[in-house]
């Protein structure tokens, strides 16, 4: 049997603070447009060391259960996909079973490939499902994560921080994932980000890795449409089979990586249907590919670019932004996703956003989470970057959210709003 199986309902988890990326291009020199326009992004997300990873996920799952007043019994697997964990052994997963106080009867754990954690935890909760594992039940998958670069690096505008926590069943109110097996893969051996053992802070080879990025995306893009091809869920029929997506998420880095992305996708588009690109072809295209680039694309990086990276995260946000921008005509369209983690690993895949894709309730929640954060100046966002992890500020937790509180003796304390 065909079982519909997919996202039935997310929630968004974002820090309390953020930085406007004006003031950061002030106080590095640097003109406000390269940010804006040359990396797309507006603000970045901040935590204190209170919004470790796991009060970020807690929180995130912590929303879930209370919107949509999810029967805890209902859950049998909880994934968390992360890079930025507090623990070599312990997982995150585990705290969150532990802050939700969710029951014993279930497999929880943590997955790690950089940024394609949580997409690695999506499809492994979307097979359990799809085996019949799951017994009845639902799963609950969290991509959470903490993206640092050091101050002054190149890699500092392109930070951030945010946590989804997704409900996977078999009722996707959200997005039916395309299946089954109709993903396009692409891993490979290459070291374009990295973070040692000991290290807070990412190291990245910034410029190389977003090469591996397009050549991933090439390759997985390439895989997806063959089946998708095969399947009859694109045609050619005299455009590109990736205009039969009414919309693509692509992971984030930074905002502009979408736009290479997107370029990426429809050049391997073109490359398939053999179009001769004299100049006024190519000229052509490019109006042709800004114009799907809005349409496509930019409706998904709304989010992004007020909350900056957040690794796993970050396609999730991505997708949210979609759902929450109340489209009424988006339920029932096919929405592109591509997932890809540094090392690398990356997945393209597809699935139809269902009834609750438009919701004004949604659009609202987001606003108010925005809408609260409070802006830092430069002097305190270097403060809380230099601040020692392990030693929480005595803040109290907001209402509905979760807070590092400290160690005791080797326990990890977390505080509940
Ligand atoms: N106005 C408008 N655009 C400007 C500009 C200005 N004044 N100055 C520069 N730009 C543009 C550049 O042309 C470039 O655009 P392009 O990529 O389309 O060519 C863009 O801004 C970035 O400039 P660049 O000189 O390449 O920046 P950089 O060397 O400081 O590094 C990154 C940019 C993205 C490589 C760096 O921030 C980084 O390493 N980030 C982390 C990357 C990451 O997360 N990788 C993991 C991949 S998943």
């Amino acid at each position: 049997m065909n079982q519909r199986i997919g996202i039935e309902a997310m929630a968004l988890c974002v820090p309390a603070r953020y930085l406007e990326m004006e003031d950061l291009a002030q106080a590095r020199g640097v003109d406000p447009q390269k940010y804006a326009i040359g990396l797309g992004a507006k603000q970045m997300a901040l935590t204190d060391p209170g919004e470790d990873t796991v009060a970020l996920a807690a929180t995130a799952a912590r929303r879930l259960f209370d919107r949509h007043r999810i029967d805890p019994e209902r859950i049998g697997l909880l994934i968390c996909g992360t890079e930025t964990g507090v623990d070599h052994s312990k997982p995150v997963a585990s705290y969150v079973q532990g802050l939700l106080e969710l029951p014993h009867d279930m497999r929880t754990y943590d997955v790690q490939h950089a940024c394609y954690g949580g997409t690695a935890g999506l499809m492994t909760a979307i097979d359990w499902i799809a085996s019949g594992s799951n017994a009845g039940r639902a799963a609950v998958v969290i991509a959470a994560d903490i993206a640092r670069y050091g101050l002054r690096t190149p890699g500092e505008p392109t930070q951030g921080a945010g946590a989804v926590a997704m409900l996977v069943s078999n009722d996707p109110r959200l997005l039916e994932i395309d299946r089954p097996a109709m993903t396009g893969m692409f891993s490979d051996d290459v070291h374009d980000f990295w973070r040692p053992h000991g290290r807070r802070e990412a190291v990245v080879d910034g410029h190389y890795s977003v090469d591996c990025y397009l050549e991933a995306l090439d390759g997985a893009y390439r895989g997806w449409r063959k089946k998708a091809l095969e399947r009859g869920l694109v045609r050619w029929s005299g455009g590109l089979a990736s205009d039969g997506l009414a919309h693509v998420a692509y992971h984030v880095p930074f905002c502009k990586m979408a736009q290479k992305a997107h370029a990426k996708l429809r050049a391997a588009d073109l490359a398939e249907v053999g179009r001769p690109l004299d100049p006024e072809a190519e000229k052509m295209e490019a109006v042709r590919g800004a114009r799907s680039f809005e349409a496509q694309v930019a409706p998904t990086l709304v989010l992004p670019s007020r909350i900056g990276n957040a690794y796993t995260a970050s396609l999730y946000i991505g997708l949210l932004g979609l759902f929450s921008a109340n489209d009424r005509a988006l339920p029932g369209r096919r929405i592109g996703l591509f997932s890809y983690g540094s090392g690398c690993a990356s997945e393209f895949f597809s699935g139809v956003a269902g009834p609750d894709a438009a919701s004004p309730e949604l659009k609202a929640e987001i606003d108010r989470l925005l809408d609260s954060r409070e802006r830092v100046s430069i002097a305190e966002y270097e403060h809380w970057m230099n601040t020692d992890p392990v030693a929480p500020p005595t803040l109290e937790p907001r209402p509905g959210t979760y807070r590092f509180a400290g160690i005791d003796a080797h326990r990890r304390l977390y505080l509940r709003g």
